[in-house]
Order: C-alpha cells, then structure tokens, then sequence
C-alpha cells in the first residue's frame, strides 16, 4: 500500500504535496514521487529512497513549481522500489499523470493488448499500464479524462486509489477508489486529495470520503462531481466535519511517534471510555451494541477476525468474553479465514478488528460472513474508513491518529472497547453479578492511572533493553489472558528491531521451545500474580535451571521472582481480565529502546507499512 496526495488552487502544489506525503509515509516508504504542472509543462520528480530524499532531489532538479500536483509515497506490490518503479507515472505521449495506491490485477492482460497498439512501458508497475489504458480510451474515442477514467476502470480488476490528470486540462483531477482509501479536502477554491485526511488537516476541516467504487471530478470553481464508477450515477457527496487536529498528528516532542502513541495511552483509554463507561451509575452505554443486543444475545458464537496486533487484541477478548460473558468464541487470522471455506451462518457474529479500517484481509473477511447472513460488528480506529462503513455495527476506540507503524495505542484501546463489550454483555445475559460487574467498573476505571505508573518504569526498562540489546533471539512467555500479551510483545520487538522474537504460551515450553534455552536466551516472562502465578514461577525456574537470561514482568512488591529473574519490570496490580492493559506497555517499551538503541527507524520499519491494503 502506499499514500497518495494532490492538490489544486492558488497555492504552491509542491508544499502541499510534499508535507501531505511525509505525514503520510507511514503507509509506504520505499520510494516517493511528485507530478507538477508548471504552467508551461509537466514535470516529475521521483526517487528510490524516503520523502526527505524526493525533497533533495526536487530542490537540485528545480522540480517545485505548479498549482496543480500530485504525490506518492510507495510500499512496493509490483516491481522493485527504484526510481523508475516509483510513481507518478506518464502516458506514452506524455500528456497524463498518475499516482495509485492498490493493485490492478488483470494488469499484464491489459498491456499486452496496449503494446500491441504500439505502447511502450519503462517500469514494471501495474499503474504505468493503467495510465496508458486512460490514454488509449481517451485518444481512441476523443473522450474527456473523467470519462476516459471511468472506462478504463470497468476494465481493470483489483484495487486502487487513484489520482490522474491531464497537462492540456490543468485545472481538473481525476480520482478514483475501489478498496483503497481516499478523501477529499474541499476548500476555498481549492481541493486537496489524500490517502486519508492528515495531509490536509491545516488547511481545511471538509471532506468527502469516497466510496468504494466512485469517482469524483475535481475542477476548480465548482463542486466535485461524484459518480459510481460502474453506472455513470450521479452521488450527492456527504461533507464531513473533521475532528482531528494538527497537534494529534505530529509529535509534540517526542523523539518518535511510536513513543508519544505509548505515553497517549493514558489519555487515549480515557477517550475510549468517554460517554460509554459511567462507573458511578454501574452502566455501560455502546450504541453498536444496545441497538443490536438479541444479535449478541442470540449468537451461537463470536467470530473474532483480524490481523497481526489487532489480531493479539482479538485473542484477549475471547479470554474475557468466554470468561465473563459466556460466549463461545473463535478468534481468526483473517486472511486464513477468508480462504478456508469456513462454516459460517446466520446466528454467528463476526467482530472484525482492526486499527486502521483498511486491512485488506479483514474487509474480505468480513464481506464472507455478510455473504453468509452473518451479523457484522467492527472496532476501528480511524473514524469513516471503510471497515466501519462495510459492517453492521461497531465501536470506535478513539484512540486518535496513530502513526508509528507499530502498533501500541491501537491495541489498549481495542482491549478496552471490547472489554467493555463483553462486562456489557454479561451483565445484560446474568453471566455476571450486579456486585461484580460494579466491581469491574471500578477497576477498569483505574486503568489509566496504572498505566500512567506502569510507564513510570521508563528508566529501568532503559537497563533492561541494554541487557538484551545484543542478542539474536529472545523468547516470550506468558499464560491466561497474558499469552496474547506475549505474542504482542513477541511482534513488536521483531517489527521494529529485527531481532527474532517468539511468543509461547509458557506451559507449552516443555514441548519444544525449551530446546532453544542456553544462556544467549533472553526469555521474556510475564508472571503477574493473578492468573496460574505459580506454575509461571516453575516454568522461570526451569529456565533459570539452564541458564537462560530472564527478564520477568511481575505485580508490584512480588519478592518470590526477583530472587529468581535477572530483571524484574514491576506492573500494579489490578483484576486477572484487565492485566493485558498493564502488562503490554513495558513491553511496548522495551522493544522501542532496544531498537533505539540499535539505531533502527522506529516509526518506519524496514518492509512494513501502516495499514496493509493488499492481500
Ligand atoms: O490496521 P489493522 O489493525 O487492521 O492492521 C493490522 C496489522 O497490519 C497491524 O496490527 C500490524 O501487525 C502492526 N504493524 C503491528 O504493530
């Protein structure tokens, strides 16, 4: 996936374009490129490499003039990141530009009929052969762009945003979306066009949020023209009233996003409570779920399906949905789900979890449950993206903007949204006392208090990362509602330091992993006093026994393993359900100094990117 800016008014393109694309370089950072239209031509500026690189090379080729621009920023799908691979890419007679994030599948089908009309192509992208198919249909039968556009797109299959316009028309562009997201920033007298709202967010509160399958014709001086793309029909376009700030999306002061989105947590699960959690009247409120009860009421199970860390958060609601609200439930990787011809019907409920709301896995995912009658219930992060538009139902986590590509906020938030569902739905099936489920109340109410002490660890887990720093695997332990915690801690040391990491729930070290302990094996244990506390102890034993390095997360005041441990990160205590939401930011904290100190780019790890749009 990659992120995709544009601009068009009185304003410089290239200024617009370029901060668009570095607020937006977390969805792809292999390569960048910009399209301008100076008056007199059309000029590109594209390099392998980060949008600071596209800067440089922009200033020496003196690439910066124009009102109309476009950009991108790019995660590789077809061909390797190089500079001819990045985009925009032009047309064989030069006239069109194009920026595209997704995928055009029948991609090779289509250049073999444009070459043998004598086309040629210079990068091996999909997105080279789709400008060129626009400018067959618009040369062949002399029709505008927007229309040009719209049919060249009937004969495309896959995924795309797209934004394309015409050197001899330089006051239009041409967008489109097919499941890749794309908004709109309608301003005064001048439109902005982004991957999602960021790059926009100083200049305009307004937005038009494509649909899947519309486009829109962007031209100065009047409103846009919104259409399906399939049949031609005209879309009165919905403007939204943004809510989200400059100051949310930059990093006060932080070295990385990644740490400033640790220390937001606090704040972020009180946002995620607000309006929902009224501890002192013992009630839970979630629209989503009042409005469809009997559906949660009535399922013969839950359907949990995500990806990656959404997928830890889903792993920790089957603990306590099973636990508190007596629900069976199934928690799936999302793109195994979609693909294994799985047994689904109309009594089942699917909640699909996922931070950024574009995993392409996870849309598929639950467009299979649709089609199988199956009620939909999303928890996203970002506020309109398209999983929160495609599912029955759903809850926001409100966590704000998260922009590190690994995620941290996103996964407290999610625990904590589907937490409150599940003490929710316990209460309304009696699977849980009145005197209980106030006492839960309580104590999730506390939580942001404790993870504000929880990150007061912050010093000592420097130490901590000095001790593992060095090494080339490392283990993570864990039980209970505190094995998913261990995967988490698992990816996100991998993700961004590169240091191999598994996750293990700890009983099941005896049956292979404990081969791999010698005393190069940091092992990373989670033994927090509620939850099999004792059998956790034995397994550190046996680990001390052959001389693994042990690094143990424990409750306040526990003695019995820091005797034992090499390092002990003290967490508070708080109920066995809630531990996750403690124990994970030490976690989180240990694999962002570690990488820090190896000198990784924490925010921006090497192969990744933030929201996953393609298979
Ligand atoms: O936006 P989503 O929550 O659907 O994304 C799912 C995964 O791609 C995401 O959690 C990924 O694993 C992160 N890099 C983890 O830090």
């Amino acid at each position: 996936m990659c992120g995709i800016v544009g601009y068009i008014g009185q304003k410089d393109a290239y200024d617009v374009v370029l901060k668009g694309l570095q607020r937006l370089e977390y969805r792809g950072y292999d390569s960048a490129g910009i399209a301008l239209y100076d008056g007199n031509q059309l000029n590109i500026c594209k390099t392998k490499g980060k949008v600071s690189d596209l800067n440089t090379k922009c200033i020496a080729d003196n690439v910066r003039k124009g009102k109309i621009g476009i950009g991108h920023t790019r995660w590789a799908t077809h061909g390797e990141p190089n500079d001819v691979n990045s985009h925009p890419h032009v047309s064989n007679s030069g006239r069109l530009a194009i920026i595209h994030n997704g995928i055009i599948e029948n991609y090779d089908a289509i250049k073999k009929v444009l070459e043998n009309r004598g086309y040629t192509f210079h990068s091996d992208t999909d997105t080279e052969v789709l400008v060129n198919l626009i400018e067959e249909v618009m040369m062949s039968d002399d029709h505008k762009l927007g229309k040009a556009v719209q049919i060249a797109l009937n004969q495309a299959v896959g995924a795309y945003a797209i934004a394309v316009f015409d050197r001899e028309k330089p006051n239009e562009i041409v967008v489109a979306r097919l499941g890749s997201p794309l908004a709109i920033g309608v301003g005064d007298n001048e439109f902005f066009i982004a991957s999602d709202a960021s790059p926009f967010i100083e200049y305009t509160k307004s937005a038009i949020y494509l649909e899947d399958g519309e486009m829109g014709v962007i031209r100065l001086g009047r409103e846009p023209r919104i259409r399906k793309i399939h049949n031609d029909k005209l879309i009165d376009p919905y403007i939204h009233e943004l809510k989200i700030s400059l100051d949310q999306i930059e990093k006060s002061g932080y070295e990385h996003f990644m740490l400033k989105e640790i220390y937001e947590q606090p704040e972020a699960i009180k946002d995620t409570f607000r309006g929902r959690m009224l501890a002192d009247k013992g009630v839970i409120r979630m629209a989503g779920v009042d409005d469809h009860l009997e559906k949660f009421l009535n399922a013969d199970r839950i359907i949990i399906a995500a990806c990656g860390t959404s997928w830890h958060a889903g792993l920790v609601a089957e603990y306590i949905f099973e636990d508190i609200s007596r629900i069976p439930v199934e928690v799936e990787y999302a793109s195994e789900f979609r693909y294994r011809n799985p047994v689904i019907g109309p009594n089942d409920v699917m909640i699909a979890i996922s931070q950024s709301g574009e995993t392409a896995d996870t849309m598929a995912a639950i467009k299979l449950a649709k089609e199988n009658g199956a009620f939909v219930f999303g928890v996203c992060n970002v506020v309109g993206s398209s999983i929160s538009r495609e599912t029955d139902a759903g809850a926001y986590t409100h966590a704000g903007p998260e922009i590190g590509v690994a995620s941290t906020k996103a996964f407290t938030t999610q625990i904590t949204v589907l937490s409150l569902m599940a003490l929710k739905l316990g209460k309304a099936k009696g699977t849980i006392s009145n005197s209980d489920f106030h006492l839960y109340l309580n104590e999730m109410e506390s939580i942001p208090d404790k993870i504000e002490k929880a990150l007061q660890e912050n010093d000592h887990i420097l130490n901590v990362a000095e001790f593992m720093k060095n090494s080339k695997n490392s283990l993570y332990l864990g039980r209970g509602y505190n094995f998913p915690v261990a995967l988490e801690g698992a990816l996100k040391l991998k993700e961004i330091s590169y240091i191999h990491a598994e996750g293990y729930p700890a009983a099941e070290m005896k049956h292979g992993p404990i081969a791999l302990i010698d005393e190069e094996m940091p092992v990373v244990v989670i033994a927090t006093r509620k939850g099999h506390y004792e059998k956790v102890v034995s397994n550190i034993q046996e680990i001390k026994s052959r001389k693994g390095k042990i690094i143990a997360l424990v409750t306040e005041g526990d003695d019995t393993v820091k005797n034992i441990a090499d390092h002990v990160i003290e967490v508070p205590e708080t109920f066995e359900a809630f531990t996750p939401l403690l124990t994970t930011i030490p976690l989180q904290l240990l694999s962002y100094h570690i990488a820090v100190m190896l000198g990784k780019n924490v925010d921006q790890p090497r192969n990744l990117a933030k929201s996953v749009t393609v298979e």
